[in-house]
């Protein structure tokens, strides 16, 4: 397949692309520094530039792709969320999936798969229920953020293409992402939960983040909302003991919430909330996990 992949030299994208590319299917990214990337990925990959908002010659690259994946994003820990990168945290993912849904309009030959991020902060801050793709949105940041980019990438259902809005959870790998920050407290013996610790943490390895959008890619069926989560999500306390244990630390040192907003403000809104999010159409779609066992995926991780 001829595959065309915007924010991809990023924690996930990277990973993707070696496996596509070990697959022998023709990569294309789009990327704001497309030497850097040629130098990462080397000549089997395709790099062209893009600013994430506009037009330009990569449009020619969607036109005959069988499929277009969208990972684009300013990252959510990236900065402290004043006004300004709030409005970049939306306006990264809006108008980049806006932009790529306009080269696919354009295309003379579309591809049949538009597969775009989203993430499980749609949903908001859920204590009780469980979560599956039919859950509301929330009215808090992420989740209004959240349904206005999966909004745009439907905009090309009506261009005849299959749209698939990956609502990601907390993607536990090596070298980056989440895990690498919260593992660095309890490599000094001063790890423990954040705020209560009974939140809810959707958590999913990598390797079944990369499995299920190579899934979607190829399933015809699956259109609309997908959980990205581990069929297994634990709490705050559940994960950190689990870690803890992985690392052989304790878990003790639970960090309070007021002590979490003192020091990343409103970002702290966000890592004092959870769902229990579960791949619900994953599953129903027989998707195999690797893991779905919590320690497992640490031990494997070798955090
Ligand atoms: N990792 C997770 O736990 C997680 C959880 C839920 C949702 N997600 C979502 O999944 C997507 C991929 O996640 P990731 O962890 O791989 O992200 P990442 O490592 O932060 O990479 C995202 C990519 O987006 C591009 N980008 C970053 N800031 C940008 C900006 N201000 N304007 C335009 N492009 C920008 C970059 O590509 P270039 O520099 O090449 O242009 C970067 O490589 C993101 O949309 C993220 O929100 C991730």
């Amino acid at each position: 397949m001829k595959i065309v992949l915007a924010g991809a030299t990023g924690f996930i994208g990277r990973k993707l692309i070696q496996s596509l590319i070990a697959d022998e299917h023709q990569v294309v990214i789009l990327t704001r520094h497309p030497a850097k990337a040629a130098h990462t990925f080397g000549p089997s990959v395709q790099t062209l530039q893009w600013d994430a908002r506009s037009s330009g010659d990569w449009f020619t690259a969607v036109d005959g792709a069988d499929a277009v994946i969208n990972l684009t994003g300013e990252s959510l820990a990236a900065k402290r969320w004043d006004e300004t990168q709030k409005q970049l945290l939306l306006s990264s993912r809006i108008e980049s999936t806006r932009v790529i849904v306009w080269a696919i309009e354009k295309a003379s030959v579309r591809p049949s798969v538009l597969i775009n991020a989203s993430a499980v902060g749609y949903y908001g801050d859920v204590p009780d229920d469980t979560v599956t793709e039919n859950y509301p949105a929330s009215n808090d940041f992420l989740g209004i953020l959240s349904e206005q980019w999966e909004d745009e990438a439907y905009h090309a259902v009506r261009l005849g293409i299959r749209v698939v809005c990956l609502r990601i959870g907390i993607v536990l790998g090596g070298g980056g992402g989440a895990l690498e920050k919260m593992i660095l407290p309890f490599k000094f013996f001063v790890g423990g939960p954040l705020g209560s610790g009974k939140q809810w943490f959707p958590w999913i390895h990598r390797d079944d983040v990369i499995g299920s959008i190579r899934f979607v890619l190829v399933n015809e069926k699956i259109t609309g909302a997908v959980n990205l989560t581990s069929p297994n999500p634990v709490t705050m306390n559940d994960f950190c003991k689990t870690l803890g244990r992985v690392m052989g630390r304790p878990s003790i040192m639970r960090v309070p919430g007021f002590v979490l907003k003192l020091a990343v403000g409103e970002f702290a809104q966000f890592l004092l909330a959870g769902q229990k999010a579960v791949p619900d159409k994953l599953l129903k779609n027989k998707y195999q996990f690797l893991y779905s066992d919590l320690e497992k995926a640490l031990r494997n991780i070798r955090v």
